[in-house]
């Protein structure tokens, strides 16, 4: 049985297209417009190699970190993703219990197809509770309120989408709005969308509740109502991370969504130093987009993020084999982290340097 199990992420984004319909498949692979920043988030890593130091004992890794003050085995953790039912029946609850059998955080989607609560109750685990601003406001405080009564640690701002990506294979697809099964306040919206003709309803459920006036005073307003800390999603330039760290935030995370938003975005991993140098180590720099080795968790540790994220390789899993596969998934990369460490001569996430990555821009 062993024998037959994946090998690696790419293995099971290749079981996850034969399991699921294509509508799903496409919604959770695809990405913006020409698809630049999908791919180049996956290639920009592909031109960064590894220095490796050896005769250096690395009999024992530890790849343990923190993050704001929790501790965690290793620096992957469990990506925002929306609508995990598309991916199995059991959706978030099994990715959470994946998360949790790995010990690792999982942010929890604002577009989770399983409600808060039920998450909430189904192992223990750190969480975290992304947010969309909603139009209503009074939606997003009661969703915040919620997510605080139920022990989530901090909350996650995604600021890249005051509108939505055009996403074409969802239009092609008519990709039909998963339930929010979170947000009562809209309910009725959400039968009115369903019985609409024509086009993505996922892009028209998304017009009419998500708020394109979103803006740093937003920022204000979170931390007003909330005890919680604010890490905000979404910021790909050094001005932006320099606003983030003004405006009293924990944490930033480095995304372009997966390239599902802005096509023509660079890469993450392109963008992570100059966002790692704005933020002068005055707070946590996450990245995501692209991560599908440990290899690839390396490189962004050595150019200098906190922790990374993964998102479709969660999901991939999650398709293909359920909780089994998305746990399986995050150990696959953790194990794949590990290997790369000792053979880079790392013994501890500590000992990952600058000077272990050759980017282009070093013009060696
Ligand atoms: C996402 N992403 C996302 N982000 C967010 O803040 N809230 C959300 O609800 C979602 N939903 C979502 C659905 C699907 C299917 C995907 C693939 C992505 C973006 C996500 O958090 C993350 O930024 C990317 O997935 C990272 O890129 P990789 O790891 O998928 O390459």
């Amino acid at each position: 049985m062993e024998d037959s199990l994946p090998v690696n992420v790419r293995e099971y984004q290749k079981l996850a297209k034969k399991a699921l319909p294509k509508m799903h498949y496409d919604y959770i692979n695809g990405g913006a417009d020409d698809e630049y920043t999908l791919r180049e988030n996956i290639a920009a890593y592909g031109r960064i190699l590894l220095r490796p130091r050896v005769l250096i004992d690395v009999s024992k890794i530890d790849m343990s970190t923190s993050l704001l003050g929790y501790n965690m085995p290793s620096p992957i953790i469990v990506a925002p993703t929306g609508a995990h039912k598309l991916a199995n029946p059991e959706g978030e609850v099994a990715t959470a219990r994946a998360a949790a059998a790995c010990n690792t955080i999982m942010v929890l989607s604002f577009s989770s197809s399983c409600r808060i609560e039920e998450v909430a109750s189904s192992c223990d685990a750190i969480r975290f509770y992304q947010l969309y601003m909603c139009k209503r406001r009074d939606v997003s405080a009661a969703l915040v309120q919620r997510a605080e009564s139920l022990g989530f640690k901090a909350l996650v701002l995604t600021v890249d989408r005051p509108v939505l990506g055009r996403r074409e294979a969802d239009i092609r697809n008519k990709m039909i709005s998963p339930r929010f099964v979170n947000l009562e306040g809209l309910m009725s919206l959400d039968k009115d969308i369903d019985s609409a003709e024509g086009g993505s309803k996922l892009e028209r459920f998304s017009r009419e509740t998500l708020d394109p006036s979103l803006s740093w005073k937003d920022v204000e307003w979170l931390k007003s109502i909330t005890s919680l800390p604010i890490l905000l999603k979404g910021i790909i330039t050094a001005e932006d991370a320099r606003k983030a760290v003004e405006a009293g935030v924990s944490g930033v995370i480095l995304s372009n969504h997966g390239g599902r938003q802005l096509d023509y975005a660079p890469a993450t991993i392109s963008a992570l130093e100059e966002v790692v140098k704005a933020v002068e180590g005055s707070v946590p720099v996450l990245v995501d987009g692209g991560i599908r080795r440990g290899t690839d968790v390396l490189k962004a540790l050595a150019l200098g993020a906190k922790a990374v994220m993964v998102g479709r390789p969660v999901l991939y899993g999650l398709a293909a084999r359920g909780e089994a596969g998305a746990r399986h998934v995050i150990e696959m990369l953790n194990k794949e982290l590990e290997l790369a460490m000792a053979l880079c001569g790392c013994r501890s996430v500590a000992e990952v340097t600058r000077a272990h990555v050759q980017t282009e821009g070093d013009g060696i």
